[in-house]
Parts: structure tokens; sequence; C-alpha cells
């Protein structure tokens, strides 16, 4: 068994399932953890205190643990949903794109660590100071929002820098990305984009389709989605998405936002946001997300004991 500090949190296996808003809810959180991971609930902006409520029961019901993954920038407009999450006892309290300052303290209050996702080493002295537990070096390569420098040199120099625990998200997908950043002194590895195919994840049927066809050339990091969208994220995160007709017209286009919100259409997969990392080319096939999990902790540990 693969025992690093995240495993001391009670998993068999050191994987988080990513907080993905809009995708992760208490089907795949909880299928996560019953593969012996930690699943988090993707909480969203725009989702509600009764959906974190709802979902953490679903997840906990099928996989016994639940984590929460909040936007630490809307918080600073409306915090109701850190209330929602801290009710529920979170495994693990995620607060990222933003100074968590503000928040860890009513976690820690109630006896619930805090990870923070990060995307610079200023980023980490910042969630350093404010007293989170654990931090996640998020390369570029990730899905969804996320920052510009890659998962291996963050990760390096976020190792260098500190005395906290440091997960690695962005572009892990199987056995081998595991296995990668554990030696080079990761605790644990986040995984999103590679789960993003199974039947457990929330949203249309198109989003697998397109994330099981799709190569690992074929994402964009854009913010013509918030735009279309209506999501006010601070300008210096972008998303890393799949990319369709919508991002070749307008990505990089200078056209104003009325024309993007009248041409975006979430029933249609060339106009529609399917958000995924570059590790999209990984996934083949719609599989259940907790063999998912199994099959990279088994790669991972495998290939490690190469070397013990
Ligand atoms: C569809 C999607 C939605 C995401 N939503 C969130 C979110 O709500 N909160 C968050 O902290 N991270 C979010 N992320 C980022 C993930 O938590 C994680 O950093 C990323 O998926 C890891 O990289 P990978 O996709 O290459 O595995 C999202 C990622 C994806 C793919």
């Amino acid at each position: 068994m693969l025992e690093t500090w995240l495993t001391t949190l009670g998993l068999e296996v050191p994987v988080l399932g990513a907080p993905m808003g809009g995708r992760a809810g208490g089907d795949l959180a909880g299928e996560v953890s019953r593969a012996g991971g930690l699943g988090m609930l993707g909480a969203a902006r725009y989702t509600t205190p009764d959906w974190i409520a709802a979902e953490a029961a679903i997840a906990r019901e099928r996989g016994g643990r639940v984590g929460i993954g909040l936007m630490t920038w809307s918080l600073d407009t409306d915090d109701s949903l850190l209330d929602a999450a801290i009710a529920e006892k979170p495994t693990l309290l995620s607060l990222s794109f933003g100074d968590p300052a503000p928040y860890v303290p009513r976690a820690h209050a109630a006896g619930i660590p805090v990870a923070s996702q990060v995307n610079t080493l200023d980023d980490m002295r910042v969630a350093e100071a404010a007293g989170v537990d654990v931090i996640i070096a998020q390369g570029g390569e990730a899905g969804g929002h996320t920052g510009r420098i890659g998962t291996l040199p963050l990760l390096q120099e976020l190792l260098e820098a500190t005395d906290l625990p440091v997960l690695a998200a962005g572009g892990i997908g199987t056995g081998r990305g595991l296995a990668a950043v554990l030696a080079a002194g990761a605790q644990g590895a986040v995984i999103g984009t590679a789960l993003l195919a199974s039947p457990e994840t929330v949203g249309p049927d198109y989003a697998r389709t397109a994330i099981v066809e799709a190569s690992s050339a074929d994402t964009v990091y854009t913010s013509v989605f918030d735009r279309a969208r209506h999501q006010p994220w601070p300008e210096r995160w972008g998303g890393r998405a799949i990319a369709n007709d919508f991002t070749r017209d307008f990505h990089g286009v200078d056209a104003p936002d009325s024309q993007l919100e009248s041409t975006y259409d979430p029933a249609d997969p060339r106009r529609g946001v399917v958000y995924a990392g570059e590790a999209v080319g990984l996934v083949h096939g719609e599989r259940p997300a907790g063999a998912v999990v199994r099959q990279i902790a088994a790669d991972a540990e495998r290939l490690l004991s190469r070397w013990a």
C-alpha cells in the first residue's frame, strides 16, 4: 500500500478525485472514495447549500467519506457555501483560486483540514500564510480553471520551498503519472480529467463522448466560455477545455461578450463547453471511476516497487 501524508486522512490510496464544478457530484465523489481515494464535490459558484448537503449525503452513502472543493474568489462576495460545506464535516476542504485566509480559521475551528490549489510560488506563499494544511500544485495542463506553469516545474519549485505536504494536480491520468509525482516527493495526486468519461459524472452525454474522442493536443486555455456564461472569474485564471467550433470562432478573436452569449449553446457539442486537461488523451473509454482510481493506484505501486 502506498502510504503518504494523504492516506493518514483515512484513505487507502493517495488519490483525490478532483473537485470539478458541474461534473463532480455525490455519485462520482462516492465512487472515488469507495475505491480508496477521497472524492471531492465540485461546488461551483452557482451551486447552493442544499446541493452540497444532498450530494455529500450521496457520496458518504456510496463511499463512506467526502471532500468538498470551493472557489475562494466567489466566497469573497457570498460565503454561504462555506457554511454549508463546513456543516458536512468533509474529510478535506479545498479552497482554491484566491486568498483563503478569511476562511481557513472557520474550517479549522470545526476540525476540518484545508487544501488549496495554487498555480505559482507566490500563490503558495499566500496559502501558507493563510494556514492551510496541504498545498496542491496545479499545473497548467490541468482541466478546468488553472494557471500557466506546468505541473512538474511547479511541483518541484513548491516542494523545494515549503515544509507543508504537497499534492500534484494536472495531467495525471495513469499509474505512471501518479508514480512520477510520488517519486518526486508529492504526497498524492489530484485526478480530474481521467475521471470525466465515467458514468458517475454529472453533465451532458456529449461531454463523455468528447472526452473519449479527444487527444492530448485537442485542448485550449481560454476565457471565452466564462465570458459567454457570465462567470466572473478573475482575469488571471483561464480554463482548459476541449477545442470546438466555439473556441475556433472566438478564442483570440476580438468579439463582444454579447456575441459570445448569443452564440453559446450548452445543448450543442460544437458550442458547449467541455472542460478537460491534456490528460484527456489518456482516456480511451467510459469506465467507472472506481476502476480508474484502482488501476492508477495499483499501476503506480507496481512501478514504484521496482525501486523499493
Ligand atoms: C470539468 C472541470 C471542472 C473543474 N472545477 C473545479 C472547481 O470547481 N474547483 C476547483 O478547485 N477545481 C476545479 N477543477 C480543477 C480540478 O480540481 C483539478 O485541478 C484538475 O482537474 C486536475 O488536473 P487534470 O484535469 O489534468 O486531472 C476543475 C477541472 C475540470 C476538468
